[in-house]
């Protein structure tokens, strides 16, 4: 027997609707903000992620679906969206555009990670990028979009947590700082921390090893390291916050699993679960594009992951509207009345009447439970007798009541019934 690859699943029919739904938020929220969607290749030059996530994170690192095609190009499935984002921002010219130029996806990532709970190779990430404008009021309205758009869903369990972890021009200082404070337990550092010492001192603070962990809560803190435009960024952005009436913990330790930020990171994150969990993130990547090839164009953004709110709608028990099913069955009797059936539908369809119906030839019994378990509204029966007299029977199925209705009264009551069940688009 074959089965999904591990880290992977398949979304069957039953849990549709909570993708359908998130899809829905996210794209009239990204509406309400003035976002417009892209989409990018599933794979892009293995180059673009090393350099701009890093080579010394997980996600370089350990996690990417890297491979050769037939032609010996470096490819690499995505693993995130931002850099592929600004990848089609410097190559499509959108810096003549009106800026910041706002762009959203829905796209599915690959990571090769251990999985548990809420934790895939492949999943499914919201996100969205605001490029070309570095006005804190910009990353309050970029962080309003995350908030809003989780409790849009059905969320109320969250938190905010906030950071600004500077510039090239504050940086170097404490990531200095943090390489001298780690220095001095290199010895029980984990191997993985032994080489992040070396390469990128900032990424010992996503240690998930609980003896590196352990040494983060007296690790020097990227807030008292800021220059004097850095900390003013973040001043405003709080008053920013504050205005929009979002409420904010400082973490001062919270860095990001990915190189390309600066100032303002954040996250959000169950109220519960924390940072194992967490539902979405994002920051400032001011250098981003200037380092892939474009100019230099300040810019932020945020992703959640699709496979973490439904996680956390259930644990919430938030009510999430079910998708619209055909309202119409059709049930037959008889091989003359399987014939009426079969046009009548058709007939129904082409109207915009969503309708299902049974095939065979079961019980007039049988094909009434088959109605019920897919929550027909009516359904309409034909025999011989309504074969001769051109009449059908509708049953409404919540009251189990059945009249005699011909083709004239059944269209009327039947679109009445469509304009009020209309497919979501
Ligand atoms: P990220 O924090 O790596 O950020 O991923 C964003 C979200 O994707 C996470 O908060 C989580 O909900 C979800 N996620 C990540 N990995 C997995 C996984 N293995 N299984 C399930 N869900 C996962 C980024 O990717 C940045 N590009 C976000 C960003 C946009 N920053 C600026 N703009």
């Amino acid at each position: 027997m074959y089965q999904v690859p591990r880290g992977t699943q398949d979304i069957l029919p039953g849990e549709q609707f909570y993708w359908r739904y998130i899809e829905q938020r996210a794209a009239l929220l990204c509406q309400l903000y003035g976002y417009e969607r892209i989409d990018t290749p599933t794979f892009e030059e293995t180059q673009l992620f090393s350099r701009s996530v890093g080579e010394a994170t997980d996600i370089v690192a350990k996690e990417m679906y890297t491979f050769k095609d037939k032609g010996g190009n470096e490819l690499t499935l995505k693993p995130e969206g931002t850099a592929p984002v600004c990848r089609a921002y410097i190559e499509h010219g959108l810096h003549n555009r009106p800026q910041p130029v706002k762009l959203y996806y829905l796209a599915t990532t690959f990571r090769y990670e251990r999985p548990q709970a809420g934790r895939y190779r492949q999943h499914h990430q919201f996100g969205y990028e605001a490029i070309g404008d570095d006005d804190p009021a910009l990353d309050g309205e970029v962080i309003d979009l995350a908030w809003q758009f989780l409790k849009s869903c059905g969320l109320s369990k969250l938190k905010l947590e906030l950071n600004s972890i500077g510039c090239r021009k504050c940086r170097p200082g404490y990531m200095a700082s943090l390489k001298e404070y780690y220095s001095g337990y290199a010895s029980t550092l984990c191997p993985d921390c032994k080489i992040r010492l070396e390469r990128n001192p900032l990424r010992l603070l996503d240690c998930k090893n609980p003896l590196c962990q352990k040494l983060e809560a007296s690790a020097p803190r990227s807030i008292d390291f800021l220059c004097p435009e850095c900390a003013d960024h973040f001043r405003q952005l709080g008053r920013y916050l504050e205005l929009l009436g979002l409420t904010f913990s400082e973490n001062h330790r919270l860095v990001r699993g990915l190189d390309y930020y600066t100032r303002t990171v954040f996250e959000i994150q169950p109220e519960a679960d924390g940072a194992q969990s967490t539902l979405g993130g994002g920051g400032r990547y001011d250098d981003l594009i200037e380092e892939l090839g474009g100019r230099p164009t300040p810019a932020l953004g945020f992703a959640a992951g699709l496979e973490r709110i439904i996680l956390n709608l259930k644990k919430e028990r938030a009510p999430v509207p079910a998708l619209p099913k055909p309202p119409v069955f059709i049930a037959h009797i008889g091989k003359a009345a399987k014939d009426e059936a079969v046009k009548l539908a058709a007939g129904l369809r082409r109207g915009g009447i969503g309708v299902t119906g049974a095939l065979g030839s079961r019980s007039l019994k049988a094909q009434l439970r088959q109605a019920n378990s897919l929550d027909a509204r009516y359904t309409i029966i034909i025999g011989d007798e309504e074969v001769k007299s051109g009449r059908v029977i509708l049953r409404d199925m919540t009251t189990s009541e059945q009249k005699t209705v011909s083709p004239g009264e059944l269209e009327g009551l039947l679109r009445q019934l469509a304009s009020k069940t209309s497919p979501q688009s």
